[in-house]
Formats: C-alpha cells, structure tokens, sequence
C-alpha cells in the first residue's frame, strides 16, 4: 500500500491535498472529535457560532485566546513539512486545509487555501477590516479595533459561509488533480468532505491517511492506517 502511493504520488504532475486537525496532532494540538477532542469538552454551539459570539464575546474570545496559546507552543512536524518538500517538487500542486493554527504557512507552503479561517487573523464588527493578530495572551478581551470597534476571532463558526475564493480554489484544486491526499481529517465536515468525492469523480487517485477508518476511507484507493507525520514522509521522500 505505501509502496503503492509513493509511486503514485511519484508520477502525480497535479497533486492536491486536504488536511484536518489530525496532522497537527503530533505537534500537540487538540483535534475535535477524538479522544482529547475539543467538541468532547466544550459545545460548539456555545463557543462556535456567530449567536454564541453575539451572547457571551467575552467567553468565545476567552476560548480562542486559550487555543491561541497552545497553537503558539506548537511547532510544524514532520507531517508539515513533508508537504512543503511535495509543493516544492510540483508544478501543479494545492493545498487545502480545514486547519486555523496556521503551521502549514510556519512550515512553509504558499499554495494553500484556509476553508475555515485562520485564528492569527481578526475582523472588525464595526469597520469590517481584517489583520493579522499574533499576540498571546491578548491583553484585553474582547479586543478592539482602531476604529473602536469589537474585533472577531477570523475563523469560519458553524452556520457561516467559507470563505468564497479559499473554496473555488479549493474545488479547482480537487478538479484537476491526479492525486488528491486526505490527511488527518474525520471525513464529517462540509464541504470540505465533498472535495476527495469531486476529485474521485474527475478520475483523480485518492489517498488518505488516518489514524482511524472515515466516511471516506472505502472509497479512497489507498487508506493507509497510522500518523500522518510518519506515514506521509515515507511516500513523499523519493519524489523527484
Ligand atoms: P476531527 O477532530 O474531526 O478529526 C481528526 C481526525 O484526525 C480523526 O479522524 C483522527 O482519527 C485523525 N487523527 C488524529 N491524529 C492523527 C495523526 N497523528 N495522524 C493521522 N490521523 C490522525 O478534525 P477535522 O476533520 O479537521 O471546523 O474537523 C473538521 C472541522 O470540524 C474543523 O475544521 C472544525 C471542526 O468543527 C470548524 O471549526 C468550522
């Protein structure tokens, strides 16, 4: 099987990859749904979505900045930069990511769409701009733009539209790809979980790596059982 998808992945002039909390795992982030997960802890009716922020700002911000902490001790693994090595070596390649904690950009790669946001990034309820925000701890919470406004985590909460160039990116991405990798990812949310089903359609080869068995694993070629930062080096290493 790696054998397998290391020859794929060899030949591939068109790769695109989808990535989930799983693969910043191994760098000490909490995924959601696993043991350990977020969602096992906390409601994400509670902290996640835009009538949660409007009850309780103060709460949601106060969650953020805690998550924000841990992402900041954290550091790429061998997961990450497996994918930086696969983008240098491919003209075609697209990285999509339902991650926020921003390792892939600290890693390395440039090609990459963020589905649901980024958690180093703030947008202003009063004036509408969006920053860059890398303080930790923030000093006030809520924080506040310039302009006097409350600022919002830039992260994509449940019930809210992706950001609309990041997912034709992404569909685009999926679309043309000979190979298409799913690392990390529980396969359950939409429409993230529908880009390896556009990919498969288009005849793309479709690996994923998973701890555990996902919606998604009887329908991949290859579903490779294990950690994304030991498997995926073993079929990245070897490219040309
Ligand atoms: P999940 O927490 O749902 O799934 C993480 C997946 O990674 C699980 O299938 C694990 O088996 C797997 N996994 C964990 N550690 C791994 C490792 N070291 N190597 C390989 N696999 C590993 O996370 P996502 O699928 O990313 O959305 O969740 C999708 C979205 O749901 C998130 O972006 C977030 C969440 O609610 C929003 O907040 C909008």
């Amino acid at each position: 099987m790696i054998a397998q998808a290391r020859e794929w992945l060899e030949s591939a002039a068109s790769v695109a990859v989808l990535t989930g909390a799983g693969i910043s795992a191994e760098s000490g982030v909490p995924t959601f749904r696993g043991p350990g997960g977020l969602w096992r802890n906390f409601r994400p009716e509670d902290l996640a979505t835009p009538q949660a922020f409007e009850r309780n700002p103060q709460l949601v911000w106060e969650w953020y900045d805690w998550r924000r902490s841990l992402i900041a001790k954290a550091e790429p693994n061998a997961g990450h930069r497996a994918l930086v090595q696969l983008e240098q070596q491919k003209r075609s390649f697209w990285l999509v990511t339902q991650n926020v904690d921003g390792l892939h950009d600290r890693a390395g790669n440039r090609r990459i769409s963020k589905l649901h946001g980024d958690i180093w990034t703030v947008r202003c309820l009063g004036c509408g701009k969006a920053s860059r925000n890398d303080q930790v701890p923030l000093t006030t919470l809520p924080p506040r733009c310039e302009c006097g406004g409350m600022l919002r985590p830039g992260v994509v909460w449940f019930g809210e539209m992706l950001p609309q160039q990041a997912l034709e990116q992404a569909y685009f991405a999926a679309q043309r790809a000979q190979v298409f990798l799913v690392l990390g990812t529980s396969s359950l949310v939409y429409p993230a979980a529908a880009l390896p089903r556009v990919a498969l359609d288009r005849g793309a080869r479709v690996i994923e790596i998973n701890l555990e068995p996902t919606e998604l694993s009887s329908l991949a070629q290859v579903s490779l059982r294990g950690k994304v930062g030991e498997l995926l080096p073993q079929i990245v290493t070897g490219n040309k």
